[in-house]
C-alpha cells in the first residue's frame, strides 16, 4: 500500500490522482491533502479519503472548513506556506503528488525532496523557476521525480530501456489549442471564455490558458523541439542516433500518466476508453507558428539566457495569465507583458531557493503593474 500526500487535490489533476486512488483502493492510502480555495470540494475528499491532515490557503478557507467536516472526520487543518509544506512532508507518507499551480509549489516540492520523498511532479512551472535546484536536490537525496506531465511521461516511457547516449531529439507535441489555425488579427480579440475552451484537454485554468498562448511548451532547448499535433493522442517522440523513433500513444486524460508515476514500473489497470486509431482516423503534425504564438519564442530567449530568466518568465506569465482571466489583459498582451519583464530583468546564475523566490517576487510585482498599464 502506496501512502500519498496530494498537494493541490482540488484541481484537475489532484482530483484526477484520487480518482485513480478510488479506482485501486488496495494499492493507495491517503495521508495528506492540500488546497486553495475551494473548501466544499475539499471537504468531501475529506470524507470520502480521511487523511490525517490537510492545509487551506488561508485562515477564512480553514474556518468554513471546520463548519463543513464533521468532529469525529475532522483532520488536523493547517493553514498557508506552513501548512502545504507541513503537508508534503506529513508523517507516514510515501510519494508526493505536486500538483499545485504556479510557483507557489516550489517550497512544499523541495520539502518533500529534502525529505527524501518521491515526488510525482505535475507542476512544471517549478522546474521551469528553478529546475537547476529541483533537479540537483533531488540527485543529493537521491529522490526519484517521476513526471506526472503528459509529455513528460510520454518521454520517459519511451526512454525506458533505451541508452541516454543513444539519443538525438525530443519531440514535444503540443494541441495548438483552441486558436492553432487563427489569424494574428483574430487572436486580438480572444475572450477568457474562448481561451479556457481547450479541444482535447479538462485542464486546469493556468494551464488551459497556457495551452493556448503556448507558454506551455515554452522551454525547448538544444535538442527539444515541439511539433503541433491537434488530435493530443501522441503525447511527445524520442528520436534515436540511428533515425528510429519511438512515440508514446493514449487518449488525453491524465488519469494514464498520474497513474504510471504512482504505480511505476508496473502499469495499473485504469476503467477508461480503449484508444480507437480507426475511429480517429488521422493523426497530423505541423511546425509552430513563433509569430502567432510568441510565448514559445520568448521560452527559448529565457533558457538561452539561463539563470534566474525563466523564473522571471514563469512570474510575469502567472500574473498576465490571472489578470487576462479577470477581462484585464487582451489575450495577446500575456506574451507582451512577459516580454516587457523580461526585458527589464538581468539574469543571474542560479544560486539558491531564496533567490528564486525573491526574482519570483520581484518579477510578479512587475509585471502586476504592466498588467493596469497595458489594461
Ligand atoms: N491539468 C492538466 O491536465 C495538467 C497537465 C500537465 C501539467 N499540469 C500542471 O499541473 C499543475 C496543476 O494543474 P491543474 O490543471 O490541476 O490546476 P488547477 O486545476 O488550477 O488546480 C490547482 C490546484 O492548486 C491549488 N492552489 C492554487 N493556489 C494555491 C495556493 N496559493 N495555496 C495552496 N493551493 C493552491 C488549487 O486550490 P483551490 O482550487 O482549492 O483554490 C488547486 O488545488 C500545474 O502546474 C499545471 O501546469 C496540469
Amino acid at each position: 500500500m502506496k501512502r500519498l500526500a496530494v498537494l493541490g487535490s482540488t484541481g484537475s489533476i489532484g482530483q484526477s490522482t484520487l480518482a485513480v486512488a478510488a479506482e485501486h483502493p488496495e494499492e493507495f492510502a491517503i495521508v495528506s491533502l492540500a488546497a486553495g480555495k475551494n473548501v466544499p470540494l475539499l471537504a468531501e475528499q475529506i470524507r470520502q479519503f480521511k487523511p490525517a491532515l490537510v492545509s487551506v490557503q488561508d485562515e477564512a478557507a480553514a474556518a468554513q472548513l471546520r463548519e463543513l467536516v464533521a468532529p469525529d472526520l475532522a483532520p488536523e487543518i493547517l493553514v498557508g506556506r506552513a501548512g502545504a509544506l507541513a503537508v508534503a512532508t506529513a508523517p507516514g507518507a510515501d510519494m508526493v503528488i505536486s500538483a499545485m499551480v504556479g510557483a507557489v509549489g516550489l517550497e512544499p516540492t523541495l520539502a518533500a525532496i529534502r525529505a527524501g520523498l518521491p515526488v510525482g511532479l505535475a507542476n512544471k512551472e517549478i522546474l521551469v523557476a528553478a529546475g537547476p535546484l529541483v533537479m540537483s536536490l533531488a540527485q543529493e537525496r537521491r529522490v526519484p521525480l517521476l513526471p506526472v506531465d503528459s509529455e513528460h511521461s510520454a518521454i520517459f516511457q519511451a526512454l525506458h530501456g533505451q541508452r541516454r547516449a543513444d539519443v538525438r531529439r525530443l519531440w514535444l507535441t503540443a494541441s495548438g489549442g483552441p486558436f492553432r489555425s487563427w489569424e494574428a488579427a483574430r487572436l486580438a480579440e480572444v475572450s477568457p471564455a474562448q481561451a479556457l475552451k481547450h479541444p482535447n484537454w479538462n485542464m486546469g485554468a493556468k494551464i488551459t490558458i497556457d495551452s493556448a498562448t503556448m507558454m506551455n511548451k515554452a522551454l525547448p532547448v538544444e535538442r527539444i523541439e515541439v511539433y503541433i499535433h491537434p488530435q493530443s493522442i501522441i503525447h511527445s517522440l524520442v528520436e534515436f542516433v540511428d533515425g528510429s523513433v519511438l512515440a508514446q500513444m493514449g487518449m488525453p486524460d491524465m488519469r494514464l500518466p498520474i497513474a504510471y508515476a504512482l504505480s511505476y514500473p508496473r502499469r495499473l489497470p485504469l476503467n477508461s476508453p480503449p484508444l480507437d486509431l480507426c475511429r480517429i482516423g488521422r493523426l497530423t503534425f505541423e511546425r509552430p507558428d513563433l509569430n502567432r504564438f510568441p510565448g514559445l519564442a520568448l521560452g527559448y530567449a529565457a533558457a538561452k539566457d539561463g539563470g534566474t530568466m525563466p523564473a522571471v518568465l514563469n512570474a510575469a506569465n502567472e500574473v498576465a495569465v490571472a489578470a487576462f482571466l479577470k477581462g484585464r489583459l487582451k489575450f495577446l498582451d500575456i506574451p507582451r507583458v512577459v516580454e516587457q519583464t523580461m526585458v527589464a530583468h538581468v539574469p543571474q546564475p542560479l544560486t539558491d531557493l531564496e533567490q528564486v523566490l525573491a526574482v519570483n517576487a520581484w518579477a510578479r510585482e512587475f509585471a502586476e503593474g504592466l498588467t493596469f498599464r497595458q489594461g
